[in-house]
């Protein structure tokens, strides 16, 4: 029996190299060695509010990235959150297992309820609840993601621990799983802060989907500093930033990434650097222009999706209301 990976992302924006490099391209890795499902989580997504038309467009062009990417859909399971009902009626069972004080400690709704302030909704504080609901509704062992999602796997694994507890063994604990290298890439105008599908100034990011001279250009503008060598220093975070996408790009180790870069200027650096990124988001690119010349084949295979992890999310659901008692 072969492990069990859940794992998704909100199509809530462009994808970027961020989501490949710390999650997507694990999940390629991982997909041989275990059981897996895919989401595209646009519950999570309408946290925050999104035009109905651009959010579907959305859903189908993170599924062609996925399968463009490398993700499998006859091996692994790829559907849309919001065609199982079991996702939102097993958040409802867990709210009330979840006691304010463990929501009220999550960061990221602390940063993101800082900007948006009274205009929050209730949805985006819930969201580790609904997420919870993913990854539990399909006795999940590992949860592949970046570093920013840590801290909600932790609280899915806590949750059903707390339910266990008292109404016997009924979830299995899932475990995070966060890349050495990659977890957290960062915003090419500001690398102290995360690279975010959210954020608009257009050299912030670069999407998977961008043409190679807009990738070019959005880093040949990245944000440095004015020292010169070329290093791996985390105390210098626009310069360590570029290194670890090249590194992660390239392949290299870091010794020979220094002494490639050894005596060249930072010009050099991006422009070597565009290189990498435009050829490693090349077939990418062409695999996601092939598949989604002909948009019924998305739907089929989320239709196909949806159709295969229902009755497992349907088992789940049915079990829990009959250890709460419900029906
Ligand atoms: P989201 O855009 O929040 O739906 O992110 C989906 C997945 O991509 C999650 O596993 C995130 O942790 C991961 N991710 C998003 N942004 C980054 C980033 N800048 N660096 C690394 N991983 C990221
Ligand atoms: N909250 C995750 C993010 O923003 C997306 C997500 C929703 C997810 N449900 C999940 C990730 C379940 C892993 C497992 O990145």
């Amino acid at each position: 029996m072969k492990k069990r990976v859940f794992s998704g992302i909100k199509p809530s924006g462009n994808l970027h190299i961020g989501h490949y490099l710390g999650a997507i391209k694990q999940w390629v890795q991982m997909q041989d060695n275990y059981d897996n499902i895919f989401c595209i989580v646009d519950l999570h997504a309408i946290t925050v509010p999104q035009d109905p038309k651009v959010l579907k467009a959305w859903t189908r062009e993170i599924t062609g990235l996925y399968l463009a990417a490398g993700i499998d859909p006859k091996q692994s399971i790829v559907f849309v959150q919001s065609h199982i009902c079991a996702h939102a009626e097993l958040a409802w069972i867990l709210n009330c297992f979840i006691p304010m004080g463990w929501m009220q400690r999550m960061t990221q709704f602390k940063e993101k309820s800082q900007k948006l302030k009274e205009q929050v909704s209730t949805g985006l504080f819930d969201y580790p609840a609904l997420m919870a609901a993913d990854i539990l509704l399909y006795d999940t062992d590992v949860v592949p993601v970046g570093e920013d999602q840590k801290q909600h796997v932790e609280l899915a694994r806590d949750v059903a621990q707390r339910f266990n507890s008292i109404y016997g063994e009924t979830f299995k604990l899932p475990e995070p799983v966060i890349p050495k290298v990659g977890a957290r890439i960062m915003g090419l105008d500001d690398p102290t802060r995360k690279m975010d599908k959210s954020e608009t100034a257009p050299g912030h990011a670069i999407n998977l989907l961008d043409p190679p001279d807009v990738i070019r250009s959005k880093l040949m503008r990245a944000t440095t500093d004015s020292l010169k060598e070329i290093r791996f220093d985390g105390n210098r975070p626009g310069v360590y930033n570029l290194l670890v996408i090249y590194e992660l790009f390239s392949g290299k180790s870091r010794q020979e990434i220094e002494a490639h870069f050894d005596g060249k200027g930072y010009a050099a650096l991006k422009k070597e650097l565009g290189d990498v990124v435009v050829e490693g988001l090349r077939p990418l690119q062409e695999r996601y222009r092939k598949l989604t010349a002909d948009p019924s084949h998305i739907d089929s295979i989320l239709a196909d999706g949806a159709d295969r992890a229902r009755p497992m999310a349907e088992k789940t659901l049915a079990l829990v209301k009959e250890r709460v008692g419900l029906g």
